[in-house]
């Protein structure tokens, strides 16, 4: 998969004086069925996640609180994304390595995906990551 496949996707937003709503459907806002949702919290200043890659999962990354940047990768390319809001997310397609950075204090990160936890969907080796998409892309 290319880093284009990659995108910011906008949600509803329920304005309200009261304070906003945002919602979302499997299948019609995000382009998979949610079968697992997991956030990370009490993330300590400095800290990175994601550095892995996976081979059939997508994912839906929302900042439910504070923000954060993603670093996508593609084996080609990469590009950075700024999280800050809750009513859009970035969907990450399968075979993209994944770094998360710059995480503010008190952030919570939202994951929606595609699949029930598997260990043997990730690539936590980059060269091995590399491998698989030159491999796929026949380069
Ligand atoms: P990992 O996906 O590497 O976290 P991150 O990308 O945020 O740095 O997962 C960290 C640990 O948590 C790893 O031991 C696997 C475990 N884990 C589960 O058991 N179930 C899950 O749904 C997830 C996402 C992780």
């Amino acid at each position: 998969m290319a880093l284009t496949d990659c995108k910011i996707i906008d949600l509803p937003k329920i304005s309200d004086p009261r304070g906003n709503l945002t919602f979302i459907e499997g299948d019609r806002h995000i382009p998979f069925d949610i079968k697992r949702v997991y956030y990370l919290y009490d993330i300590p200043g400095g800290a990175e996640r994601g550095a892995h890659g996976h081979r059939k999962l997508e994912q839906f990354i929302v900042s439910m609180s504070g923000s954060f940047d993603v670093i996508l990768d593609d084996g080609y390319q990469t590009r950075t994304i700024h999280m800050n809001r809750s009513y859009y997310g970035l969907y990450v397609s399968p075979m993209m390595w994944r770094d998360i950075t710059n995480v503010s204090s008190g952030a919570v990160l939202m994951v929606l995906a595609s699949e029930v936890y598997d260990e043997n969907d990730y690539f936590r080796d980059y060269d091995l990551f590399l491998q698989a998409v030159r491999e796929k892309g026949g380069v």
